[in-house]
C-alpha cells in the first residue's frame, strides 16, 4: 500500500521513525511529509533513509511531478504522527500552505492522526473543538495515552506507541491488502522501454518525437517497488525523469539512441523476463542514408528530399520471440476524437501486433506526451478492459494490476 506519513513538530517525532521503519518492513511504500517544525526534531536525512524516498516540506519542490497533489491522490492511507495541536488546528481549518496541508486536502484515503502534546494543550477547548470537527469528517484518532510527559509532569498527551499506531493503520486498509499488495511482483523480472528514439539525419540532426519517458519511468519504478527486478531500456530520457528509478536497487538502466539499438536491447532484456512492457515511442522510419557530413542549405536548390526506410517493428519482434507464459504489453499513442475511436484503434493494433495487453492513450495538445497526467484504456487480448487515469504513476500501478489479473486469469 502507498502510505503517507505526516510528521509535525513534537518530541514524539523520534518515535515515528520506528513507525515508518515498521511500515517499510511490512512491504508498504512510505512517503514522509514533515512540517518545517518537525525537521527541528528529526531531520530530512533520517526520514529519507528510513522511508527510502526523497522528503520535502514544500509544495514548490518537484513541481514537474505535481507532488503537491500526487502524494495525496496516490495514498491508500495517510497517518499524521505526531499530530501537534497546531497541525490539528490547521487540519480542522483546511489550511494548505505546506506540503502536508495540501496532501491532506488532496487525499480521499483514510486519515489517522496520533495527537501528542502537553495535557493542558490537549484539554484546551480549541483542541477539543478541532478534534470534534476532524472526527465528524471521518478522521480516525489514536491516543493520546496517559503517562509521563517530556516536561516531567504526567497526564493525557503522550503519543501512542508506534506498534499501536501501526495496528490501527493496518486496520484501516482494505481487507487482504494490509501487507500483500505492494509485493505482488516479487521474484519476477520485467523489461520496460521508455523515452523516444532518435534517427540520425546527419552528424547534428535527427528525426525524433516528443516522448519524455515519464510514463515508462513510472512503469519501471512501480514494478520495482512491487518487488520485481526491472531492466529499463531508456531512449533519450532526462536524468531528472529517471532519478527515482536510477536510485532503486532493483532497476537496471540501459541507455540507447536509435530504434535499432532499442530493438536489440529489448530483445536481450526480454529473453530473461516474465513481462515485457514497450512504453518507448519508437520511430517508424529512419533516413535511408545518413549523411556523414552536415547537410548545408548552400549545397541544395531550396528543397531537400530525405528518403526514409521503415524501422523494425520492435513490439512485433518481441511477440514473435515470446517465451512461454511471458506477458507482452504495448502502448499505443493515438490521436483519436473520443474513447470509442481510441478503443477501436487500440483493439485493431492489439490484434495486429499479437500482444497480450495494450495501453491505448490519446495524444495531442496537452495530452499524453510531456504531460504529468495520463489517461489510458487497458485492452487485454482476452476481451477484458480497464481504464486508468491520473498521475503517470497511478496509470503505471493500474497497468501492473491489469498484468497481475491477466496472469491470474491464465492460471485459472
Ligand atoms: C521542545 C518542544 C516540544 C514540543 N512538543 C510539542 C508537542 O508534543 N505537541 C505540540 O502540539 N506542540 C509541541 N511543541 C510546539 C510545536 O512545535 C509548535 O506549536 C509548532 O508551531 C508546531 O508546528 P507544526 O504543527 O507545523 O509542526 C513543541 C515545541 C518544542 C520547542
Amino acid at each position: 500500500m502507498f502510505v503517507v506519513v505526516g510528521v509535525s513538530g513534537g518530541i514524539a517525532a523520534y518515535k515515528t521513525v520506528q513507525l515508518v521503519r515498521a511500515l517499510v518492513t511490512n512491504g508498504h511504500e512510505v512517503h514522509v511529509i514533515p512540517t518545517d517544525d518537525a525537521l527541528r526534531f528529526v531531520g530530512t536525512a533520517t526520514w529519507e533513509a528510513v522511508s527510502r524516498h526523497p522528503v520535502t516540506t514544500s509544495v514548490h519542490d518537484d513541481v514537474a511531478e505535481v507532488r503537491h497533489v500526487a502524494l495525496g491522490t496516490q495514498a491508500d492511507l495517510v497517518i499524521v504522527a505526531p499530530a501537534t495541536a497546531n497541525t490539528l488546528a490547521r487540519m480542522a481549518a483546511g489550511i494548505a500552505d505546506n506540503l502536508l496541508g495540501v496532501t491532506l486536502l488532496a487525499t480521499t484515503a483514510p486519515v489517522l492522526v496520533a495527537p501528542a502534546m502537553h495535557t493542558a494543550m490537549w484539554e484546551h477547548a480549541a483542541t477539543r473543538d478541532n478534534l470534534t470537527t476532524l472526527r465528524a469528517r471521518g478522521v480516525h484518532v489514536i491516543g493520546p495515552a496517559d503517562g509521563p510527559l517530556t516536561g516531567g509532569d504526567s497526564g493525557p498527551g503522550r503519543m501512542s506507541e508506534p506498534d499501536e499506531i501501526l495496528a490501527a493503520a493496518l486496520a484501516l486498509l482494505p481487507a487482504g491488502d494490509a501487507t500483500a499488495h505492494r509485493t505482488d511482483l516479487e521474484g519476477m523480472t520485467v523489461a520496460v522501454s521508455t523515452g523516444g528514439t532518435r534517427e540520425p539525419i546527419d552528424p547534428v540532426r535527427f528525426l525524433g518525437n516528443r516522448s519524455s519517458g515519464r510514463q515508462g519511468a513510472a512503469v519501471a519504478l512501480a514494478a520495482a517497488e512491487r518487488g520485481a527486478h526491472v531492466r529499463l531500456v531508456a531512449a533519450h530520457v532526462d536524468e531528472g525523469v529517471l532519478a527515482e528509478a536510477l536510485r532503486h536497487p532493483r532497476v537496471e538502466v540501459e541507455r540507447v539512441s536509435t530504434a535499432a539499438e532499442l530493438d536489440a536491447a529489448m530483445r536481450d532484456a526480454a529473453a530473461g523476463s516474465d513481462v515485457v512492457v514497450m512504453v518507448a515511442a519508437v520511430a517508424d522510419f529512419r533516413v535511408a542514408e545518413v549523411s556523414t557530413e552536415k547537410i548545408r542549405k548552400e549545397d541544395g536548390d531550396g528543397s531537400l528530399t530525405l528518403p526514409l526506410v521503415q524501422n523494425p517493428d520492435v513490439l512485433a519482434g518481441l511477440v514473435a520471440a515470446r517465451r512461454p507464459g511471458q506477458v507482452i504489453v504495448g502502448f499505443a499513442a493515438e490521436t483519436a476524437a473520443d474513447d470509442d475511436e481510441l478503443r477501436n484503434r487500440g483493439r485493431r493494433k492489439l490484434a495486429r501486433k499479437g500482444a497480450d495487453l495494450l495501453a491505448a492513450n490519446r495524444v495531442g495538445a496537452g495530452l499524453g506526451f510531456e504531460a504529468d497526467d495520463n489517461a489510458v484504456i487497458l485492452l487485454a487480448a482476452d476481451g477484458t478492459e480497464a481504464t486508468a487515469s491520473g498521475t503517470k504513476r497511478a496509470v503505471a500501478d493500474a497497468l501492473w494490476d491489469a498484468v497481475a489479473s491477466l496472469r491470474a486469469r491464465r492460471r485459472g
